[in-house]
């Protein structure tokens, strides 16, 4: 079976894990942590091996190897880079999110490798390090595509500045497994002779803990989060109980190169290891810096020459960000040619504050407009991360007197500018799998103000604008938000009572808007009010309502009327997060009370699965395929069946085929919770629940051919 191209650039999770100190002292513990490193193991003071970061998002790997329909027969963990952006706390919840980024083809003979890539955050917010996954699928390879960019490594010709001896115990493996990576390869004997070796072996990844934790006690010690990156090759095999030397050699300071030997052979089994770690100085740039930062992001302000944008450029850029300051430069109606000044002037002030900022001049109101904006945050700082829809104008009218140009120029601001803007900016953020977006919407949209239809309209168009767009977004890490401003600018200073100017500042809207934009930030698609340092949410609500009529005649207003108290009230009003969300509430809300309760679900069972198996067989997924799979299904309601498909059509029959291609042998239990969806294919594989005889790879094409 060919490994699935097209799984190329496809998202991979979120897959998501929470943990307690227990976890983090547990894999210390399978990573030969004990009295010597109490910092590993000891709740009172607890530190993370930064190694941890792989063993916490195990799942995530077997999702990339299921994701390639790589053969499980020939699948080894490559290599593996860590890219550590914050310090791991000791619990909470993280949140991966990845995709295959290459599949590379060393020849028929060679296998092939599938790379990943995958960012892990923190229910804290912040991300806290990206996984370099690189796959070595050994039956793979040969399928004509290109193979790897050679990368050399050499090791200075001295000996190794240090060495760090270790050994682990017999039972090594029995403790590392219980960090998730359950793999029978590690636990039971015959599965291990079956794969060509004596019997279990370690855990790759549990050796390169004990790498991990070698090089942090030679070159930073007691300092684990001082980390910045560890990347390695998985290079041999290694039984547990075998002794073997982490050599490290400190190539200048902050950078080390380090491998792995056995003891007893000489094998090098962890090859082409690189660690890099902060200094002290950056170290406490760090945790200085803490909450709330911007640092290697950029961020494009629309209407930040004045004002609010202003306020929010600034504030950015004091947190780190790099930022594109676009302004139009006209007159508060929109009118004018235009100027540079103050888009420049504001770029001026970041600058004098010591932070990074270009100006842009492009006007949103137009689609090439709102590419040039987005194109100049990509050519001058290679990327966009956040982008603040503000550019705004007012034209304000009673609806009797707004002549169409007043109403165009409004909308095409704020409504046309949010789209021209957004959608430019939307596909880079896709590309890098994060973004904040921030829509601009009003009081007058949300709630009503005399003489502002045209902007109103807009502004509450935003709201719908960013509805969809939630949805759109939230797959690929993107929030979008609104904010409802209330400050004193060029726009209100004649609108804002004067007596309250002094607290109508911008600058008590900013902190609302750089949370939204924040990786703290786990809101998607709600609404802010924000001002003189009061800050509230604002929701579009629905009633409970109530069902009127029989349900098959039309209602009649007289019973509409009758009903109106009901219909009209809010209590227990619900937010819905989609249009269809709302429908199936209103589907409910008309299904009789009698009919709901559902009737109970059949229970499922091992003979009912293959009674029904021609049903879920997927004729259009078996061309070609010749196979019969023999099912040994243990349990009392066990059994044997055998399954043939050949030339399209698939039969099922009591009894043992003479000649099966694939065996399969599960237990009963564990064979329902595969096919109710419970238990995934990889996991059972790779745990030893799901048992494979003859052809391993054909036993594959199953998740193929069949869906329940
Ligand atoms: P402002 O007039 O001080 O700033 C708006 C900026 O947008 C100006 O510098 C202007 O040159 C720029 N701009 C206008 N058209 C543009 C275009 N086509 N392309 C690029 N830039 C353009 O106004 P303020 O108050 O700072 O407004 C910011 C946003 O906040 C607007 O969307 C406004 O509707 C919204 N808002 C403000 C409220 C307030 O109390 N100030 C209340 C509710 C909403």
């Amino acid at each position: 079976m060919a490994l699935n191209l097209q799984a190329i650039g496809k998202k991979i999770g979120p897959v998501t894990r929470e943990y307690t100190w227990k976890d983090v002292v547990l894999y210390a513990l399978g990573v030969g942590a004990g009295f010597d490193e109490l910092d590993y193991c000891y709740e009172n003071r607890l530190k993370v091996i930064p190694s941890f970061s792989i063993a916490a998002i195990f799942e995530f790997l077997a999702e990339v190897g299921l994701s390639s329909e790589a053969n499980l027969a020939g699948i080894l963990h490559g290599e593996q880079e860590i890219i550590f952006h914050n310090p791991i706390p000791v619990e909470g919840k993280l949140t991966t999110e990845g995709t295959i980024t290459h599949i590379y083809d060393k020849g028929a003979d060679k296998g092939a490798l599938v790379v990943a890539e995958a960012d892990t955050y923190h229910s804290n917010g912040q991300k806290l390090f990206t996984n370099n996954f690189t796959l070595f699928c050994r039956r793979d390879g040969g399928f004509g595509g290109q193979d790897a960019p050679k990368e050399t490594l050499e090791f200075p010709d001295r000996p190794p500045d240090f060495e760090e001896e270790g050994v682990s115990s017999p039972d090594q493996p029995l403790l590392y497994r219980m960090s998730g990576d359950i793999f029978a390869l590690h636990v039971d004997p015959d599965f291990a002779r079956a794969s060509g070796f004596d019997k279990p072996i370690m855990h790759g990844l549990c050796t390169h803990g004990y790498a991990c934790r070698a090089v942090i006690k030679h070159l930073f010690p007691g300092e684990p989060e001082r980390i910045k990156r560890f990347r390695n090759r998985f290079s041999k095999t290694l039984y547990p109980g075998i002794p073997f030397k982490t050599q490290i050699w400190k190539i200048e300071e902050g950078t080390a190169l380090f491998r792995t030997i056995n003891a007893e052979t000489g094998e090098v089994v962890i090859d082409r290891g690189i660690v890099e770690w902060l200094s002290r100085d950056e170290m406490e740039k760090r945790s200085r810096r803490g909450g709330i930062r911007f640092d290697e992001q950029v961020a494009v302000v629309t209407g930040a020459g004045a004002g609010l944008g202003r306020t929010y450029a600034l504030e950015l850029a004091r947190r780190g960000a790099r930022v594109v300051v676009n302004d139009l430069g006209g007159a508060r109606d929109g009118s004018g040619g235009g100027s540079a000044s103050p888009a420049d002037k504001v770029v001026e002030e970041i600058r004098a504050l010591g932070g990074e900022a270009v100006a842009n001049y492009d006007s949103v109101s137009t689609p090439e407009g709102g590419e040039a904006i987005v194109n100049q945050a990509v050519e001058t700082f290679g990327r966009i991360d956040i982008l603040i829809n503000n550019a705004g104008i007012l034209r304000d009218k009673t609806l009797a007197k707004m002549e169409p140009a007043q109403w165009d120029a409004v909308l095409a601001v704020h409504l046309d500018g949010a789209y021209n803007v957004t959608r430019p900016a939307l596909l880079r953020m896709r590309e890098n799998r994060y973004g904040r977006v921030i829509v601009t919407t009003s009081a007058a949209g949300l709630y009503g103000n005399f003489g502002q239809t045209n902007y109103s309209a807009a502004k509450m168009g935003l709201v719908g604008f960013m509805n969809t767009l939630k949805l759109e977004g939230e797959k690929h890490n993107i929030k979008v938000n609104a904010i409802a401003p209330v400050a004193t600018t060029r726009l209100t200073e004649d609108l804002l009572p004067q007596d309250l100017q002094a607290k109508l500042q911008p600058e008590f809207v900013a902190p609302m808007v750089l949370y939204l934009c924040s990786e703290q930030c786990p809101v998607n698609g709600a609404i802010y009010n924000a001002g003189m340092g009061y800050y509230s949410r604002a929701a579009v609500v629905t009633g409970s309502g109530a069902a009127i009529g029989s349900g098959t005649a039309v209602p009649t207003p007289e019973e509409v009327l009758a009903g109106i108290k009901q219909i009209t009230s809010l209590d227990d009003a619900k937010e819905f997060h989609s249009a269809t969300e709302a429908l199936g509430a209103m589907l409910d809300a008309l299904t009789p009370k009698a009919d709901k309760p559902a009737a109970p679900a059949k229970k499922l069972t091992v003979k009912g699965v293959f009674d029904r198996i021609t049903e879920a067989f997927l004729a259009d997924k078996a061309a070609g395929v010749d196979v019969v799979f023999q099912f040994q299904i243990s349990g009392p309601g066990g059994g044997d069946w055998c399954v043939t498909v050949k030339d399209g059509v698939c039969q099922s029959e009591v009894g043992t085929h003479a000649h099966p291609t694939t065996t399969i042998l599960m237990s009963e239990d564990d064979f329902l919770d595969l096919i109710g969806g419970k238990l995934n294919a990889m996991k059972a594989f790779t745990s030893g629940k799901l048992k494979v005889q003859g052809d391993l790879v054909k036993s594959q094409l199953i998740e193929k051919l069949f869906k329940f």
